[in-house]
């Protein structure tokens, strides 16, 4: 199953991440502090960091094993951030990150909304699921916009190298299609 490479929304436009989109992504999130904060990758020190998941990316979209989508402002166009699909039915699951200078205005909500919905527009998808740590309340806000509601609290289950933890609880979130 491969989703479509592109989505529009009224405000943003979804396209495959690309080996270009290296030095936006290290300037706009990968390499600063506060959209790191809650991440469960070490904030890149040097651009070839960027560079290097720039080249996953288009790997992943080659291989169908994960779909980043740069998100793509509209007016003015200008790289925002990253949302990401995985698909693995009868489950997918997701997650997103988007520029500090960009929050607050609807963006995440927009793209995570597109991208659950068509989700789970997909016969053989029964269950969006996404993870985000406990205090990350703008991300619970977006999943819950998108459709998802808070299921469990997960012990131990990953990394967040900015705080310094080796194993600490995420909330996971899901959205579920009736059988
Ligand atoms: C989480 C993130 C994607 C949200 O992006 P955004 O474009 O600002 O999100 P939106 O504007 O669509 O919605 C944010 C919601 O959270 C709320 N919110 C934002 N900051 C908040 C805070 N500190 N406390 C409470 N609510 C907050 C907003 O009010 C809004 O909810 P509302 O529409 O009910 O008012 C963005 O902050 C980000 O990229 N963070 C770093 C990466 C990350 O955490 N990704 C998710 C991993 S699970």
């Amino acid at each position: 199953m491969h989703p479509p490479t592109t989505f529009e929304t009224e405000r943003l436009h979804l396209r495959p991440v690309q080996r270009d989109d290296a030095t936006l992504i290290f300037q706009t999130y990968a390499g600063e502090e506060e959209p790191t904060r809650y991440m469960d990758f070490p904030r890149h020190r040097e651009l070839a960091e960027s560079e290097a998941f720039a080249e996953r990316c288009v790997h992943c979209w080659n291989s169908g094993s994960a779909f980043p989508w740069a998100i793509i402002g509209k007016q003015p166009m200008e790289f925002m951030g990253v949302i990401e699909l995985r698909l693995s039915p009868p489950k997918a699951d997701f997650g997103y990150i988007i520029g500090e200078r960009f929050w607050g205005r609807g963006f995440a909500t927009e793209a995570a909304k597109v991208i659950a919905d068509w989700t789970m527009e997909q016969p053989s998808i029964y269950r969006l699921w996404a993870t985000c740590h406990p205090d990350n309340v703008a991300s619970a806000r977006v999943l819950a916009k998108a459709g998802l509601m808070a299921e469990a609290t997960l012990a131990n289950w990953v990394a967040r190298p900015q705080l310094g933890e080796v194993a600490i609880p995420s909330v996971v979130f899901a959205r579920l299609k009736q059988r």
